[in-house]
């Protein structure tokens, strides 16, 4: 059955990015994407995802190609050159979107890839079932928060890779 997952690392006090959106501090960072909870594995189940408009422009700054295969939907209200094919722009309420997403990803699951604010859009309308962290040891002090919402989760799996504490939570219904 297709999950919606928000999977995602974060600093130790709950950050996405620095204030400029510098991820430095995350991708300089031992892991081992094969690894206990790992990017290679989570992606091989994934059928469709998410990011809001920050995110999609960290991506077209720092890869030199769109990394994904599955169709993508960009939340923002800015004006982007022409997507990469399978990326698509909304500005829809996120509740309509995620009966396409479900769709496009059959049985696969569903990424929210971030940010945080986005992710909590997901889960005021019931539509986040698991969140899935790896903690980097650092503080940043500041940043692009995690989850800027009140969310009830349960503990449902923990592992250690590389430089990471990995978290696997459901959402508590
Ligand atoms: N640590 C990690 O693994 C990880 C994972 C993901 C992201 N990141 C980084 O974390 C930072 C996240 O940035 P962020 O907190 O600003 O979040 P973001 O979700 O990437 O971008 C926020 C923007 O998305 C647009 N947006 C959000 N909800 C929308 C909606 N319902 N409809 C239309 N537009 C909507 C708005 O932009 P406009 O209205 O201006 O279009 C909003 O300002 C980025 O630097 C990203 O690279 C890190």
């Amino acid at each position: 059955m297709t999950r919606t997952i928000y999977y995602t690392a974060t600093s130790l006090d709950g950050f996405l990015a620095t204030p400029d959106h510098s991820l430095d501090w995350l991708l300089s960072q031992a892991v081992d994407p094969a690894g206990p909870m790992g990017y290679e594995p989570f992606i091989a189940g994934v059928g469709a995802l998410a990011m809001g408009a920050s995110t999609y422009q960290w991506l077209l700054d720092h890869e030199e190609k769109w990394p994904y295969t599955m169709p993508a939907w960009v939340f923002t209200h800015r004006e982007f050159p022409p997507p990469p094919p399978g990326v698509r722009f909304t500005g829809d309420d996120v509740g309509g979107i995620h009966g396409e997403m479900l769709a496009a990803a059959g049985d696969k699951d569903v990424w929210l890839v971030g940010g945080g604010e986005l992710v909590g859009q997901f889960a005021d309308r019931g539509l986040l079932d698991e969140v899935w962290v790896q903690y980097a040891p650092v503080t940043l002090g500041a940043g692009a928060p995690l989850l800027p919402r009140r969310l009830d989760l349960d503990l449902v799996d923990v592992a250690h890779n590389g430089n990471f504490l990995c978290g696997r939570y459901r959402v508590a219904r």
